[in-house]
């Protein structure tokens, strides 16, 4: 195809702004899948995905579009995902095309994942078409939507689109917008290949999907191909386009975007943003900007039932082998026994991977408090990384801890932002900007990400009523005043439990958690003890007080059904219990001893 006949692009919207909802319709509207085939959502293709409103996986579709000029285009359009977590990925997938849509809810305007999103595609020199969705809906107000995209974002808005996604209005405007306003890639047959690997997954049949674009040159079925990173070679297989089924083609030129198998058995030996040459007679310089994706988050992931560690097992490593950005090790807790310590992109993956095995796999789970990656810099001049508080090295070796810090931005109705700041200044955030966009406020922290891992989000949401966007990025790592904390439930450590904590707010967070721990642990027949220490030195203390018997008898004595009941009951709650030395606690109580409301 020529060049000049293809307009590659991306979707970028807040979540729920109806970045799916568009796509899907575009792909009905140039009648690429039949009518009676359309399911909603055909881009969301997992059920996860869907349930949670979000998009993980970028998966792509090519169009052909029969324009008003009477000539026939090819559109590609990628799917980006639609989370902080996945960033380097969106921001691989931009470089892959050279046009967007910046779809914006009417009702709702610019929200701060619409910034990020935005950022990214200016920073991948796109041209933009802004188009405002849900104008079907009596909120919908498109000026006002227009001032803010022209204020804030500093985008010219005067060839924006209205639209909604839901009833089709406007539809076949952006269409022609995308053939007028996009420009045409660019790229040179004759050069030697060079394409960018924009993801991978894994099928059942065909081993590993490579989605490609092509800059340079051109790929063809049955040709040897290298990846650069790391040199390996493969036999292609398969060439073909995602219509949105896969359909083989002959051949993949510039500018053209499709996917290609090579018998690849493992997601981990194909990395996002990779170049991918001919073996033989190959490009010289890889496109720029690679960097394979890193953990930012780690928690032990054990089974609830021990008798269930090889079905664990059998999972994560089915899990992993398509998802390049999970990691994972063995682990044993002096408390849980055998289990996994796993790294994640971001706390949304953590939950994902976490859903995916208990509902698919059927396997009950303790999950550890999420720890970030510190770096411990010892006296002898050795740096090394910490992922789990209880590997903390004895404190006589080592010199100075530093932790990872983020840039949020949040977006905020002025009448919470007071409740923001107090929310970013009790985690230890630094104010650096505060502006307004329209009616809100915008600001922006310095902020560890330590504090931000565990609940900070869900916080955010219920001190906005729901009403605040957020969204992230990683600066680097500074050095502060940080200490393990560790829990002692009648008198034994739980190792599961420890935490890192800045040494100002140990108090703080030693006397919530023992508090928490009190009302989470049930009453034994002994007095239980609950302890926050910091080395040697208790920093605070709750006792959970003895079980007396007769109350039991006073209340079930006599009513045998109540009784049966109670003792089911009770062997239930027993699957979900952990034995620390004589004490039983909890499986709940590991995640809402953490939170810090
Ligand atoms: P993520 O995949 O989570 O990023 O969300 P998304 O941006 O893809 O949004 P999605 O297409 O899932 O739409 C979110 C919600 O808005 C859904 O309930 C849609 O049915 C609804 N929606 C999308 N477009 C329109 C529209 O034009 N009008 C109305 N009334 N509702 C719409």
């Amino acid at each position: 195809t020529e060049l000049s006949h293809i307009r590659n692009f991306s979707i970028v919207a807040h979540i729920d702004h109806g970045k799916s909802t568009l796509a899907d319709r575009l792909i009905q509207e140039t009648g690429t899948v039949q009518d009676r085939d359309m399911k909603e959502q055909l881009l969301d293709a997992m059920d996860i995905e869907r349930e949670r409103g979000i998009t993980i996986k970028a998966n792509t579709v090519r169009l052909d579009y029969k324009a008003d000029d009477g000539e026939t285009y090819i559109l590609n359009l990628i799917d980006t995902p639609g989370h902080v977590d996945f960033a380097y990925e969106v921001s691989r997938s931009m470089r892959a095309v050279e046009g967007s849509l910046l779809v914006v809810d009417s009702t709702q305007g610019v929200e701060a994942q619409t910034l990020a999103n935005v950022y990214q595609a200016i920073d991948a020199d796109h041209d933009i078409v802004p188009v405002f969705n849900k104008i079907d809906l009596p909120a919908s107000d498109v000026s006002r939507v227009a001032e803010q995209v022209e204020d804030v974002i500093g985008i010219d808005a005067s060839g924006a689109i209205a639209v909604s996604a839901k009833t089709g209005q406007g539809i076949h405007e952006v269409l022609e917008s995308i053939v007028a306003h996009l420009p045409a890639p660019k790229g040179e047959r004759d050069a030697p290949l060079k394409a960018m690997l924009v993801d991978s997954w894994y099928d059942a049949y065909l081993g590993v999907i490579v989605l490609v674009r092509i800059m340079d040159g051109v790929l063809k079925k049955g040709e040897r191909i290298k990846m650069m990173s790391n040199g390996s070679v493969h036999h292609v297989d398969r060439i073909g386009v995602f219509r949105p089924q896969m359909q083989p083609v002959d051949e993949l030129g510039p500018g053209e975007i499709g996917f290609l198998t090579a018998s690849i058995k493992q997601v981990r030996d194909t990395r996002v943003g990779d170049t991918i040459t001919h073996e033989k007679k190959g490009c010289e310089t890889p496109l720029p900007g690679f960097k394979p994706a890193q953990p930012v988050v780690f928690c032990g992931l054990f089974p609830v039932d021990s008798a269930e560690f090889e079905d664990l097992r059998d999972a994560i490593e089915k899990l992993a082998l398509n998802d390049a950005s999970f990691s994972y090790e063995m682990e044993t807790s002096a408390a849980l026994g055998f289990g996994f310590r796993c790294g994640f992109l971001g706390l949304l993956h953590l939950e994902v991977i976490r859903d995916r095995i208990e509902r698919e796999y059927n396997i009950e789970l303790i999950t550890t408090a999420p720890s970030v990656v510190y770096h411990i810099y010892m006296k002898d001049g050795t740096m090394q990384e910490l992922h789990n508080p209880a590997d903390m090295p004895d404190l006589t070796y080592v010199d100075h801890l530093e932790e990872p810090r983020i840039k949020a931005t949040i977006l905020v109705p002025d009448e919470y932002l007071g409740d923001v700041l107090k929310l970013c200044q009790d985690r230890r955030g630094l104010q650096e900007d505060l502006s307004y966009a329209g009616p809100r406020a915008m600001v922006v922290y310095d902020l560890p990400l330590n504090e931000v891992v565990f609940d900070f989000y869900d916080r955010l949401k219920s001190v906005t009523k729901g009403y605040a966007s957020f969204d992230y990025q990683m600066m680097g790592y500074r050095q502060d005043n940080l200490v393990k904390m560790q829990i002692l439930v009648n008198d034994e450590p739980v190792d599961a439990l420890s935490v890192m904590v800045h040494r100002d707010r140990a108090e703080l967070r030693g006397r919530a958690m023992v508090e928490k721990l009190k009302d989470l642990i049930p009453r034994h027949m002994f007095k239980i003890p609950i302890q926050a220490a910091i080395g040697g030195k208790v920093i605070a203390r709750e006792t959970l007080s003895a079980l007396r018997k007769d109350v039991t008898a006073k209340c079930y004595g006599g009513d045998a059904t109540r009784k049966r009941k109670l003792l089911e009951k009770q062997k239930a709650g027993k699957k979900k219990m952990r034995q620390f030395g004589k004490v039983e606690i909890p499986q709940e109580a590991f995640i809402s001893a953490l939170k810090m409301d």
